[in-house]
């Protein structure tokens, strides 16, 4: 398999999606596919390594996540507490800087102090950005946006003030979102700024996603051609 690529996005957002099918397809619980899922986030952080990736975000739980029953929402929570809290996590070992985006506070207090702890430890790493959308959603985004400014004294507001104002801030906008499952939708993810990057919607679901089709969807990106409105 040939690895040249020359075009190589900066920012990949990927919309996991799938889990409880590949779970209900094999006549198990939802959450085995939620367990599968964490597996399928450390492949893919060690395949952003492998490329060169600067940051990616997982969307991991949006604001319309908690419609689902507490068993599954607490088994989302238990998942991501374990995999913050286990000894030999790939963060450190290969400076990885952990944040977050969304709005926390719903959260367990000791999953949120696990976080906290993570990202801590972790920032002054700068190989790769690892962004956990968590409890996050694109309009609850740009209202809490909005609203921090209308706070600081605004009237009125302009493009780059929203942009500054947003949970990705300090982040570049995503130039590459991949939504596993065959579904095509953002169901709220980064609307703002999504703007411009390119779609992807691979039919594989999310806990069977591995290097290859990681590969697979860095050769579709080489096919695209961002023209972001002008003429090329
Ligand atoms: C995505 O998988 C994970 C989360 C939303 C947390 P789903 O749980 O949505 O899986 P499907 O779409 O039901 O297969
Ligand atoms: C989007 O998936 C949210 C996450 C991946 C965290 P959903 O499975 O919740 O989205 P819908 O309900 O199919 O639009
Ligand atoms: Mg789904």
């Amino acid at each position: 398999m040939t690895r040249k690529l020359n075009k190589i996005p900066t920012h990949i957002a990927i919309i996991m999606d799938g889990n409880g099918r590949w779970a209900t397809k094999r006549g198990l619980p939802r959450n085995f596919g939620h367990k599968e899922g964490v597996n399928a986030i450390e492949r893919t952080i060690l395949a952003c390594l492998k490329y060169g990736i600067k940051y990616c975000t997982f969307f991991a739980f949006s604001t319309e996540n908690w419609k689902r029953s507490k068993e599954e929402i607490d088994g989302i929570f238990n998942l991501l507490r374990d995999y913050l809290n286990k000894d030999d996590n790939i963060f450190i070992e290969n400076q990885v800087k952990i944040s977050s985006l969304g709005v926390l506070e719903p959260f367990p207090e000791d999953l949120k102090k696990s976080l906290y702890e993570m990202q801590e430890k972790t920032k002054s790493y700068n190989k790769l950005v690892v962004n956990f959308a968590l409890n996050y959603g694109g309009r609850d985004d740009i209202v809490r946006a909005v609203n921090s400014l209308i706070e600081k004294g605004y009237t009125k507001v302009t493009e780059q003030d929203i942009l500054t104002a947003l949970d990705t801030k300090d982040i570049p906008e995503p130039d590459f979102v991949i939504r596993t499952s065959g579904e095509q939708r953002i169901s709220n993810f980064l609307l703002y700024q999504m703007a411009y990057s390119e779609l992807y919607f691979p039919s594989v679901l999310w806990p069977d996603f591995n290097e290859r089709y990681f590969y697979k969807a860095l050769k579709e990106f080489q096919k695209r051609n961002r023209r972001f409105g002008g003429i090329k």
